[in-house]
């Protein structure tokens, strides 16, 4: 008999897409070398993006298109000599959800060279708590530190400081020893759970979300940001002199007004961090390093566990700045 299994599907319907939970045979699946038995997805903003019927953009580059940009679980079978069946593996970006079909599904096909090998020290819950969010946080970290930048060096500003890439941000930078400033929308409901990731105080988003002057007073050894547009300006105009400033995301906008000079007096550097398209030696510095510094304890306050039924109502709630820390999708019922 066919094997069935449930995946959340975004398709064309009636004029709105979407995504909706669906049921999939294994024959439905493309065809690439390993098949993989998925345990946990998790909500990222790009999966509110490419479900939610209130997307600005569309993220699907065809239809029907099975949804989730990361997945965690085990290899059932395997045609590529160095994936055996019982390996714990993860995937991260690589077009799923936008051109692969991707992890919002109880089975998924997938090429070879996506996969990473969930480290040891970690569960596939875990592994997915820290999820592509947590992974593109460790890119920033390690962005910064590649830079030069120690914790004596003076504070390091995270934005949007309560959202997925924020929060494991916060708690990656604090167990590294770093001062962390955290800027969030809501300081009166986030200050708790935000201090209690490490960050040494808080500032309110609208300190940063405003018209800036091309040079303000030196303030950031160091900034990771995670909200773009004026926020990201602001940040410019106070990061320190030789400072780096990371910049992964877009939820207060794509727009950037800027000036040279912070850039050519203060002698800065803007850099962006993708994880979408990182090499796979780049990932897996990344994921070693999570392996190494996530602090388990206050990784388990980061995140909920929510049922695959729940995605698309939680990708609403993600792109209305409804969802503090991490969403992790068990796929397993
Ligand atoms: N480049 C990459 O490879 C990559 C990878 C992962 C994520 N990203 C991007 O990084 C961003 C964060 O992703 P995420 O998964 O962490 O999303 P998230 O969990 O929704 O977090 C985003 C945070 O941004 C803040 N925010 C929301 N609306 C805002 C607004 N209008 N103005 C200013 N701040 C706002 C909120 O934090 P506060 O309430 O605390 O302010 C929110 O929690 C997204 O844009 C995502 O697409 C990029």
């Amino acid at each position: 008999m066919t094997e069935l299994f449930k995946a959340i599907v975004t398709d064309d319907q009636d004029g709105v897409v979407k995504g909706r939970l669906t049921t999939l045979s294994l024959s439905d699946l493309p065809d690439e070398e390993v098949l993989v038995d998925v345990a946990y997805s998790t909500i990222n903003y790009k999966d509110g993006l490419a479900v939610s019927e209130h997307s600005p953009i569309r993220i699907a580059r065809k239809l029907p298109m099975v949804s989730g940009i990361d997945l965690a679980g085990t290899v059932m079978e395997s045609s590529a000599a160095e994936w055996k069946p019982g390996t714990r593996v993860l995937v991260n970006g690589y077009g799923l959800s936008e051109t692969y079909w991707g992890g919002y599904s109880q089975r998924a096909r997938l090429k070879p060279e996506w996969l990473v090998r969930v480290p040891e020290k970690l569960s596939l819950e875990q592994s997915m708590a820290i999820g592509t969010a947590g992974y593109t946080a460790m890119l920033c970290v390690l962005a910064v530190e590649d830079h030069g930048v120690k914790p004596k060096d003076g504070p390091i500003l995270v934005t949007g400081a309560s959202g997925g890439v924020g929060s494991v941000a916060v708690s990656l930078l604090a167990e590294l020893g770093y001062e962390v400033v955290a800027s969030t929308g809501n300081i009166e409901n986030n200050s708790a759970f935000i201090k209690g990731l490490g960050a040494a105080s808080l500032i309110a988003r609208d300190e940063m979300a405003r018209e800036s002057q091309p040079l303000e007073s030196e303030r950031w050894a160091g900034v990771i940001d995670c909200v773009g547009g004026s926020t990201l300006a602001t940040a410019l105009s106070q990061a320190r002199y030789g400072s780096i400033v990371t910049m992964t995301g877009l939820t207060g906008g794509v727009d950037l007004h800027t000036t040279v000079m912070p850039f050519i007096l203060r002698n800065i550097t803007l850099q962006g961090v993708d994880s979408v398209q990182a090499s796979q030696a780049i990932r897996q510095r990344a994921w070693q390093r999570l392996a190494e510094f996530v602090n388990l304890v206050k990784l388990g306050k980061i995140y909920t566990v929510a049922p695959l039924e729940e995605v698309p109502a939680l990708c609403d709630q993600i792109l209305a700045g409804a969802i503090n820390g991490r969403v992790v999708i068990d796929m397993t019922n």
